[in-house]
């Protein structure tokens, strides 16, 4: 198993993939990674919807602008937020930026598990989220975050360029 450093600097967006099917078996170790994120409170305000069906891999890639990678994966994981779900504790705090937080950090997980399982994804932000809700009623108590295609990766891409690091961050001495 990659070293965890190693994984992240390995990792890179995946848009085009092999034909070849992922086990469900190997979809849930990958959800199982996603779900060891941390939360506010522990409160775990996500969802993941797991779409192995063709026609609606199709709509969901129509849904996001036309990216067309996205049905080419055997996969396609949509990741909801739940904004309600720790409201009661956290009040508008919660539903506003801890479901966020809490999602966020679970999509990296499994981004992240995903390359070390030799599987890619992409984080897909550009959708039109009234129509992913209707394609795959998801109820309204939950916010679609990310649709993130997942398949054995037919591509190996260089590393993006990255803001240096002097020109992020700040001390405080
Ligand atoms: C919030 C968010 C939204 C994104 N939306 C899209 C998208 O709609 N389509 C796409 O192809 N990539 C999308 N990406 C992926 C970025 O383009 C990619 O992460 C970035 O270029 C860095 O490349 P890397 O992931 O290979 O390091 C998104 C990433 C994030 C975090």
């Amino acid at each position: 198993m990659l070293d965890v450093i190693e994984c992240i600097k390995q990792r890179r967006s995946i848009r085009t993939f092999l034909p070849r099917p992922v086990s469900k078996e190997t979809i849930e170790k990958v959800l199982d990674a996603a779900i060891l994120a941390p939360s506010a409170g522990n409160w775990q305000s996500w969802r993941f919807y797991i779409v192995l069906n063709e026609a609606l891999r199709q709509e969901l890639a129509k849904a996001a602008s036309d990216q067309e990678f996205i049905a080419e994966a055997p996969v396609v994981l949509v990741i909801c937020a739940e904004p309600g779900r720790a409201e009661h504790t956290y009040g508008e705090r919660a539903r506003e930026l801890y479901c966020l937080q809490d999602t966020a950090a679970a999509i990296e997980n499994l981004m992240l598990a995903a390359h070390a399982y030799d599987l890619g994804t992409c984080w897909v932000g550009d959708f039109d989220e009234a129509v992913v809700m209707n394609l795959l009623k998801i109820d309204a108590q939950y916010r679609p975050i990310a649709v993130a295609p997942l398949g054995y990766p037919n591509e190996n891409p260089n590393p993006r360029w990255r803001r240096p690091l002097r020109e992020v961050i700040e001390y405080r001495e």
